[in-house]
């Protein structure tokens, strides 16, 4: 199959040499020559560097780059199996794209998109046939992120998303399938680990630091809430908690914090431009931890409620099934442990004991349970843990 990859940036340029390494022939334009230029030299560069190491032979690496061809001509694109967009993140632009797109390629050419925060609905809408229409979401940087979301609309045509799934997989990836929800699966179950953080810092429970160091020391997580949304940036961030916050209909279970925003109007977008909640300036002090138990404890508890609560809701409402779940959440960014396995392991009751103090406290909305965390408590049931022991 032939893939047509349209818009050659961060994303663009990761997926070109995903599929050319997959052994597809890939046609890869944008509208910006430079743009092109850049994808074709950085992709050249992680090929030499993977035949440096050794995990691609010089003729391998040759033969991978040759399957790809920069073009900024459309008309090229008649012969595409698959055409996947990663350009820029607007509706508009997007739905006439493909319009564009529909008229030149054949009848069964899969249309895709890897929009983080469109509707997959709303995109396919501006096709004539829809129903071949269909979501692939890739992580940043797609050569080294394996998960991959694929995401059917209420247009794609039965049995599509499993195609496409198998296809992605023979890429080398890890796909789950998801509804088209906003955040799909990862930057829905994820809120709660930049968000509850920063309410416990909000009410001065404790620091940057202290969060930080409770999230990775005591919950093994890679990096804390505050490293990892200055590494992000709180430029994309910030935009996605909003995105998924007003795309669920302002439910205050995402409901982004004035602390985040005004780093963001600030330009305090973290390791990017030198300043965010960390200050990565030359010679910077960097803030130390207070190192208590029960305080850490307590943080690493109310964090981890939240995000299972999350996890249970999103299982609850079909957004994707249990290994999915799991998967999304380890691979995608990289979790210590799947979020439904980690509730079994602390025990749901203890899960929920810890959202309905919260709930008692606050009185808010956000830390409502999840109705199937206490049905599950209710009868006493785990989501994996019966399994193991019923299966022997
Ligand atoms: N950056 C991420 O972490 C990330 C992760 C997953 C998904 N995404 C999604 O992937 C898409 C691209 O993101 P990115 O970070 O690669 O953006 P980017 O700005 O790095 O690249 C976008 C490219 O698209 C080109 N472009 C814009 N409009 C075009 C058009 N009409 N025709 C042809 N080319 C056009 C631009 O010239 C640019 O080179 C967005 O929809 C984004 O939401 C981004």
């Amino acid at each position: 199959m032939i893939i047509g990859i349209i818009g050659s940036g961060a994303m663009g340029a990761g997926i070109a040499q995903v599929v050319a390494t997959a052994g597809h022939t890939v046609r890869l334009l944008d509208q910006n020559t430079q743009a092109l230029q850049r994808a074709g030299q950085s992709i050249q560069n992680n090929l030499n560097k993977l035949a440096e190491k050794g995990k691609l032979t010089v003729e391998a690496a040759a033969e991978v780059f040759n399957r790809l061809h920069l073009t900024e001509d459309i008309g090229t694109f008649n012969d595409c199996g698959l055409v996947l967009e990663a350009i820029v993140e607007d509706l508009g632009v997007k739905q006439q794209l493909f319009r564009e797109v529909e008229m030149l390629v054949a009848e069964d050419c899969i249309l895709a998109s890897n929009t983080s925060s469109l509707s997959i609905a709303s995109i396919a809408a501006a096709c004539q046939k829809p129903e071949r229409f269909v979501g692939i979401h890739f992580f940043n940087p797609a050569p080294l992120m394996q998960l991959v979301e694929v995401i059917p609309a209420v247009q794609t045509r039965p049995g599509l998303a499993e195609q496409v799934r198998d296809l992605v997989q023979s890429w080398g990836k890890l796909p789950v399938l998801t509804k088209d929800t906003p955040g799909f699966i990862v930057n829905r179950v994820a809120r709660p680990f930049y968000g509850e953080a920063i309410r416990i810092l909000e009410e001065g429970i404790a620091d940057i630091a202290t969060i930080d160091c409770a999230m990775t020391e005591l919950g093994g997580f890679r990096m804390g809430p505050f490293a990892l949304m200055d590494f992000i940036g709180h430029d994309v961030n910030y935009r996605v908690t909003e995105s998924v916050f007003t795309s669920f209909f302002f439910d205050p279970r995402y409901k982004p914090s004035f602390t985040q925003k005004r780093l963001f109007e600030a330009g305090y977008y973290g390791r990017k431009s030198g300043r965010g909640f960390y200050n990565y300036a030359e010679g910077a002090v960097q803030p130390e931890p207070t190192r208590d138990e029960a305080l850490s404890r307590r943080i690493l508890n109310r964090v981890l409620a939240m995000l299972i609560n999350e996890a249970v809701d999103a299982l609850a409402l079909n957004v994707a099934s249990k290994q999915d779940l799991e998967l999304a959440m380890t691979k995608g960014v990289n979790y210590p442990k799947g979020l439904l396995a980690w509730a079994d392991e602390l025990g749901l009751p203890a899960v929920l004991t810890t959202l309905d103090e919260l709930y008692d406290e606050y009185h808010e909305d956000r830390y409502r349970a999840s109705a199937l965390l206490r049905r599950m408590v209710r009868q006493n049931q785990t989501f994996f843990q019966q399994e193991t022991v019923a299966h022997g």
